[in-house]
């Protein structure tokens, strides 16, 4: 598989392993789109798929080029203003006004490998093993201005990365209005729009809706990806669900404001834009001035969704995530949040360390208020030195103390955060953000550092490293609670404010960078009050998130089933916490707990100090469980099962080892029904002529079997009746091994 041009006719083929994506270069110079989708056979011309006929009430290209109207044709990078009047990939404004362009292709280069984008989190093929990357030169001769299209293939996991570079090589300061990452032409409009939506602490629920005529779109506006909507999405075939049928998913490696848009026009075609959100945004380009977007990832199968999260989470496995963490088993944690919040001091954490031990888990992790005098919401952030009278015997001895228990250290900050109540704020009251003559709105009582600026980011790196350095730290848990507004910068002038959210974001970047580079066996997880900034471009840095603020077993198995679609286990962090729950109220039995809050990286989150010697016993058995387990719970292959966002009340998913030798299901219900008919899980993924048992039974089943007869499910009542247990949010786990 490979790129193949066809010099003559200026085609481009990028083939994968299972799909062709080809453009050409069109009558005007410009770039159209020919196909998107399953592996076609390469040829020089595809006369039939790029055929011109002359439509009624179309702007053309010129007299002689009646039929070539760019309103009917598919294109890869439009503009605006010549013809075509769908939403255009990008906007370009000259000085004196004028936002025409003319994009004509000048040449190509096309190199093994895939190089990193400087200052933005971006895929990467660092042996220049497996991908191959093209880049497509035009220019625009009026306004000296390069447009350079970069296309990545890696064949084997079926992706294409699509990014966009501007390079103001004329005489004249033009403004970049917008700059899509990628933008894709499909020739019908019979798909469904499936999206990951919801708010704090119910974060990526799954909405499928049929396109429609006109512009459908999700985006954020909040100085984050957001909890509210996720930049990934997929446009699937009406039929097709996670076992088959054909679908296309997108995301951005991107965590600020961005906008992910589908345009069905008058004749039925869609149109797919995704990037930065162009509203709150204009870029500068002065003459020498470059802009690179964030990239786009695309992929597509035939085989259904289940195959396209598997092969875009490989994919992020290998080439997005921080490599040193990418194939790592990652450390059972236990966190203090949901069980002290700000109140305690080391004996109280001492001892919960000392129990954490005892039940088998290996990390530690030190959650908000103890640093500064932080002791409540309103204080302290920015202040990145010890909480003293909570640590009176000195920070450093504490960690001491954690790791001489023989467990991981880590701890939570929120590094782009200021509080009035803090000693930054008094010496810095100029870094926290603010628009002139404004008052500053609140959010959780905190405000938002000026991230452009780069003394704020060498004031954090100095302030985090002396922590890291003092403490031996292993882990960082990096929260953002809070939507950033009055959006301005003091540092930039009044012709760059709309830069603003763009710099935010990459100052935010620059700082992880600095610090996974000065510290690289520190683990980071990334955390927006939960889910609030659950992207690539996080992930890129921290190879984990914290799912959701919600940890609750149900509610969780409808946010892990629904972030499972777009990012695969490894990258959730999944805690069993204390019932009844703190977000819901909600009591679930702590056997359901772990089996959700096994599909991901596991933790606790509770005073496990205070629980019964029963709790306990079986916190350690879970633990010792999960470590059995780890490794298949955290890089097996998932599949979805029974889709909870259909059915409303069941819930089913698997692990698979890539050698099909294990795999674990498991199935949770809501509400008990009465009456039920007899209950089959059809597993997925094994090798259908190998025999296995389920959960040590005697019985031996081949996979195939298993994967088309099923296996048979017992009531819940059965178990539960007379023991004192509900039947409701209830679950159970079958462990599937082949026969030696
Ligand atoms: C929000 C996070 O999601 C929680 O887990 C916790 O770290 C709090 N912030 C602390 O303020």
């Amino acid at each position: 598989m490979a790129i193949r041009i066809e010099d003559q006719n200026l085609l481009f083929h990028l083939q994968t392993d299972h799909t062709s994506y080809i453009f050409q270069v069109m009558e005007n110079g410009e770039l159209g789109q020919v196909y998107y989708g399953k592996r076609v056979h390469s040829k020089s011309s595809y006369d039939n798929l790029t055929t011109r006929e002359w439509h009624n009430a179309s702007v053309a290209l010129s007299l002689q080029q009646n039929d070539f109207q760019l309103q009917t044709i598919k294109q890869e990078y439009a503009s605006l203003g010549k013809g075509d009047f769908r939403y255009p990939a990008y906007q370009v404004t000259q000085a004196n006004g004028s936002r025409i362009t003319e994009f004509k292709y000048e040449s190509y280069e096309l190199v093994d490998g895939k190089r990193r984008l400087a200052g933005l989190p971006s895929t990467f093929d660092d042996d220049n093993d497996d991908a191959q990357t093209l880049t497509i030169s035009l220019r625009d001769k009026l306004l000296g201005l390069v447009l350079h299209l970069n296309y990545t293939i890696f064949p084997h996991q079926d992706v294409i990365i699509r990014s966009a570079e501007f390079q103001n090589q004329g005489n004249e300061k033009l403004t970049l209005n917008s700059a899509a990452s990628a933008q894709l032409d499909l020739p019908d409009a019979d798909y469904d729009f499936i999206q990951f939506s919801g708010a704090w602490s119910r974060e990526r629920h799954m909405i499928r809706t049929h396109l429609r005529s006109g512009v459908q779109s999700i985006s954020s506006l909040r100085g984050t990806s957001s909890h509210q909507q996720n930049p990934f999405m997929m446009l699937a075939r009406p039929n097709t669900d996670d076992a088959s049928g054909s679908v296309f998913g997108f995301n951005l490696v991107y965590s600020g404001n961005f906008a992910d848009q589908i345009q069905v026009d008058q004749y039925d075609t869609s149109r797919v834009i995704v990037g930065i959100n162009p509203a709150e945004f204009a870029w500068n380009l002065k003459p020498g001035d470059k802009f690179q977007t964030p990239e786009a990832v695309l992929s597509y199968t035939d085989a259904g969704m289940n195959q396209l999260s598997q092969q875009m989470g490989a994919f992020y496995q290998n080439h997005l995530v921080n490599q040193r963490f990418a194939h790592e088993e990652r450390p059972t944690l236990i966190n203090n949040w949901e069980a002290t919040f700000m109140d305690f001091d080391e004996n109280k954490l001492l001892d919960f360390a000392k129990t954490a031990k005892k039940l088998g888990l290996e990390m530690f992790v030190l959650d908000d208020g103890w640093f500064g005098h932080r002791n409540a919401d309103n204080s302290s952030l920015g202040d990145w030195f010890v909480n003293q009278p909570k640590f009176p015997s000195g920070f450093d001895k504490f960690a001491n103390q954690i790791h001489e228990l023989g467990l991981k250290f880590g701890l939570w900050f929120e590094p782009e955060m200021i509080s009035i109540d803090s000693e930054l704020y008094k010496e810095h009251p100029d870094w926290l953000i603010n628009a002139p003559g404004r008052h500053a709105s609140p959010e959780r009582r905190q405000f938002v550092l000026d991230m452009t600026r780069p003394e704020v980011v060498d004031y954090l790196f100095d302030a985090m490293s002396k922590i890291i350095d003092m403490t031996k730290l292993d882990y960082i848990k990096w929260d953002m609670n809070r939507n950033i507004t009055e959006t301005y910068s003091s540092k930039l002038s009044a012709d760059d404010q709309l830069e603003m959210p763009h710099r935010y974001i990459l100052g935010v970047y620059q700082l992880y960078d600095r610090l996974v580079k000065a510290y690289p066996d520190v683990l980071f997880e990334s955390c927006s009050s939960g889910g609030g900034r659950f992207d690539l471009g996080m992930m890129y840095y921290a190879p984990q998130a914290w799912t959701s603020d919600d940890t609750d077993a149900v509610e969780r198995m409808l946010i892990q089933f629904g972030t499972s679609y777009g990012y695969p286990q490894m990258m959730m962090g999944a805690h069993v916490s204390a019932v009844p729950n703190d977000q819901v109220g909600r009591i679930t039995s702590l056997k359901t707990r772990a089996n959700v809050a096994y599909f991901g990286d596991f933790g606790y989150e509770l005073d496990i100090t205070k629980m019964s010697s029963e709790e306990q016993q079986q916190v350690k058995e879970q633990t010792a469980f999960y470590n059995e387990h780890r490794k298949l719970f955290q890089f097996g292959k998932f599949y979805r099962i029974e889709n909870p966002f259909k059915n409303g009340n069941v819930m089913s998913w698997e692990v698979v080892s890539d050698d099909k030798q294990h795999a674990i299901a498991a199935r949770y219900q809501i509400l008990n029904r009465p009456h039920t008919g007899y209950i089959r899980l059809y597993i997925k993924g094994l090798d259908p002529d190998t025999k296995y048992t389920v959960n040590g039974g005697s019985e031996q089943f081949y996979g195939d079997e298993l994967m088309n007869a099923g296996l048979f499910v017992s009531d819940i009542l059965h178990e539960t009746h007379g023991t004192g247990q509900s039947a409701d949010f209830n679950s159970k786990l079958f462990v599937i091994d082949a026969v030696k």
